[in-house]
């Protein structure tokens, strides 16, 4: 029962690419090869002229659910990663209340139960007080710490180090902005009120200093440290020069495509935490992806609703949704020569479930979970002419032209989506 065959496309992996068929059952991929004959119980989908990439893994989305529906929930937010070809996701904690006890993660496992149309994880947060709480979340996919206070208010500067010696099988997610400097610098730039002010508060020394303590206590104790959405040139020569521990990286793609020169269209809606960066900045972080310094990509898909986005700065919240445009944009850096398509699929796919643990996903081999995408690299469409499935309904990269795009997504063998349109499949499980 429920076979699927993906007959005549191209495979891609971080070794290369080869022309073969992909048979799937009940969920599994069960026969990668060349020429798989067809059944009559088969559901056959031609892919030729297509790319098929093992689904992607965004590991740093925030869904919002619970506590902040009215800009997400589970089933908008993950109907927006389907559309754009992400077939598992990692939700963070920031929710109200916090995720940061295992009685709280089980019920947000209970919330989802049945609601998303992709697969899913939980991270637990780090409070600097909840040690027991930490070593008691097996089924939390990692744990989230703040250094520096973003949406959700919630910075650790205390107990650092019980967290860090904690983390050495289990990855910790680190965000890392120092949270004294930007305080400083609150009080500094008070009297200035343009957007752009944002990237001069929480400037990129803030960012080096955090990523330097969190190298320090990884070295220490052998964290399994990830650090989240690394910004600046600073970040990427610390982390060129670091030498032990179990370190991985990555980089939003908001960080990969904009740069401040943007407030002067967009103001608070590029109003995110780390901040827009400079074209050196950027052009780092491009080298240190091509380079492996930087191990994935994640859309930190942050959203809020436009009239939230669109208050003075000061009090919109920081924040842009992602997760429709993440595998777009890098096809389209793949199309322009700016990354190969074989590096595409290891920083999206291969490198997130190592880095995150996730069995069987990840890869187009027999005995994986058939979490695939479907790509079209010549089709091109703007951003935003077909409207959005993410709630907040809008996007930073609204108007781009982008070239190579998702045209189908997997999910445990089941396609969420096709033709344009997502289908109400809750057939998302928890990977954990
Ligand atoms: O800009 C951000 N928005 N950065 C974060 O760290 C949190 C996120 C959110 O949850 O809105
Ligand atoms: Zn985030």
């Amino acid at each position: 029962m429920n076979k699927l065959l993906l007959r005549n496309g191209t495979i891609v992996s971080s070794q290369g690419k080869k022309k073969a068929d992909v048979l799937c059952e009940n969920g599994k991929i069960v026969k990668v090869d060349e020429d798989i004959t067809v059944t009559d119980d088969m559901t056959v989908i031609d892919c030729e002229d297509q790319f098929v990439i093992p689904g992607v893994i965004d590991t740093h989305v925030h869904l919002r659910e619970p506590g902040g529906e009215a800009k997400e929930d589970f089933i908008t937010g993950s109907k927006a990663a389907s559309r754009g070809g992400v077939t598992t996701i990692l939700d963070m904690p920031n929710n109200t209340p916090v995720t940061d006890r295992v009685s709280r993660l089980d019920a947000k496992y209970d919330l989802a139960d049945g609601k998303m149309v992709v697969n899913y994880g939980f991270y637990i947060a780090a409070t600097g007080d909840n040690l027991e709480e930490l070593k008691k979340a097996d089924r939390a996919c990692g744990v989230k710490l703040f250094m520096g206070k973003s949406t959700g208010d919630i910075a650790v500067t205390d107990g650092l180090d019980e967290v860090f010696e904690f983390c050495v099988d289990k990855p910790l997610v680190v965000h890392a902005e120092d949270e004294a400097r930007i305080e400083a610098r609150k009080r500094e730039f008070a009297n200035i009120n343009d957007p752009s002010v944002h990237s001069l508060i929480r400037d990129d020394e803030s960012a080096y200093l955090a990523v330097k303590t969190a190298l320090h206590l990884a070295k220490k104790y052998g964290t399994k440290l990830h650090i989240a959405h690394m910004s600046t040139a600073k970040e990427v020569d610390s982390l060129r020069k670091f030498h032990g521990g179990n370190v991985t990286s990555e980089v939003a793609t908001h960080h990969l495509f904009l740069t401040t020169d943007a407030y002067s269209d967009l103001g608070t809606l590029v109003q995110m935490n780390p901040p827009l960066r400079e074209v050196g900045d950027k052009d780092a972080l491009w080298d240190a992806l091509n380079d492996g310094i930087i191990d994935t990509i994640v859309t930190d898909h942050a959203p809020h609703t436009l009239s939230e986005k669109k208050r003075p700065y000061r009090e919109a919240p920081s924040g842009v949704p992602g997760l429709e445009t993440l595998l777009p944009l890098m096809l389209t850096s793949v199309n322009h020569g700016d990354l190969s398509f074989e590096k595409c699929v290891e920083t999206m796919c291969e490198k997130p479930a190592e880095i995150f643990g996730l069995a069987k996903k990840g890869r187009i081999e027999e005995g994986y979970d058939a979490d695939l995408t479907l790509v079209d690299m010549s089709r091109e469409e703007i951003v935003g002419e077909k409207g959005y499935q993410s709630k907040c309904g809008w996007s930073p990269y609204d108007g781009w032209k982008l070239i190579g795009w998702p045209v189908a997504t997997i999910v445990n063998g089941e396609v969420v989506f096709r033709g344009g349109a997502v289908h109400e499949k809750f057939v998302g499980k928890p990977v954990f």
